[in-house]
């Protein structure tokens, strides 16, 4: 795990996107993991640049999710659904049939884990994983555990990420579960792209740095990939 330190988002933002232009070049069909978010923003406000300037296409590319809010319509303004569209891809080439995303709202939940693993499979893995990081060390909604999970499932909300996330929905009650990729999962890919701004995530920056693998800081296991990129900016590097 190689972790570089950035001046401000905006920096990551460049180093990020470059990072996604060199992969689409080089695989014009690649799978992209992607991720919801304040931290990812730039980096999609930079790939709609260089999609707008003619240096990247989706147009062949497939993307998978990471995680999807339970009880909530995926219309809903605060869908993760709906911001992938708003961020992104609706700004960008990329097929609606090739874009894909845990159901929320699925009847049963151990079948769309699983129906999620294989489509994932199907198309031949994800190339390029980006992830932010939750002030508790989450990754995606993997939240501080007893045991690494592996393939999708239903996930209770911690108070943390209620705390975090619970701005966006205003005055209306945020879920209190999601379906998420699992650590298992986000591992598999064959790269993975970790991105962190701002003070508030610089403790979980300082334990993913630490080295100790454990289930308690879910980011940790990060230890344990062959090719992982950690991009910070200097706040979320102070206590580095
Ligand atoms: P944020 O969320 O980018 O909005 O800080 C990151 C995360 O919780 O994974």
């Amino acid at each position: 795990m190689e972790i570089k330190v950035f001046e401000n988002a905006e920096e990551i933002a460049v180093a990020a996107a470059n990072l996604y232009k060199e992969l689409l070049t080089e695989k014009p069909d690649a799978v992209l993991g992607l991720a919801t978010g304040a931290t990812p923003v730039p980096t999609y406000q930079k790939l709609i640049k260089m999609y707008e300037n003619g240096e990247i296409s989706f147009k062949d590319v497939t993307t998978f999710n990471l995680d999807e809010y339970c009880d909530l319509d995926k219309n809903d303004k605060n869908s993760y659904y709906t911001f992938m569209h708003e961020n992104l891809f609706n700004s960008v080439d990329i097929k609606e049939e090739n874009v894909n995303f845990l159901d929320g709202n699925a009847a049963d939940y151990d079948a769309e884990s699983k129906r999620y693993a294989e489509a994932i499979k199907a198309a031949g893995g994800v190339d390029l994983q980006l992830l932010g990081i939750g002030t508790n060390g989450h990754i995606a909604f993997n939240e501080p555990a007893d045991e690494f999970t592996d393939e999708a499932f239903r996930v209770t909300l911690t108070q943390s990420t209620i705390n975090s996330n619970q701005k966006y929905f205003g005055d209306v009650p945020m879920p209190r579960y999601a379906m998420t990729m699992g650590i298992g999962s986000i591992m598999r890919s064959k790269k993975i792209l970790l991105i962190a701004t701002g003070a508030s995530k610089a403790d979980a920056i300082k334990k993913l740095a630490s080295g100790e693998v454990t289930p308690q800081i879910p980011c940790s296991i990060l230890n344990n990939h062959a090719d992982t990129i950690v991009m910070v900016d200097k706040a979320a590097a102070e206590l580095l």
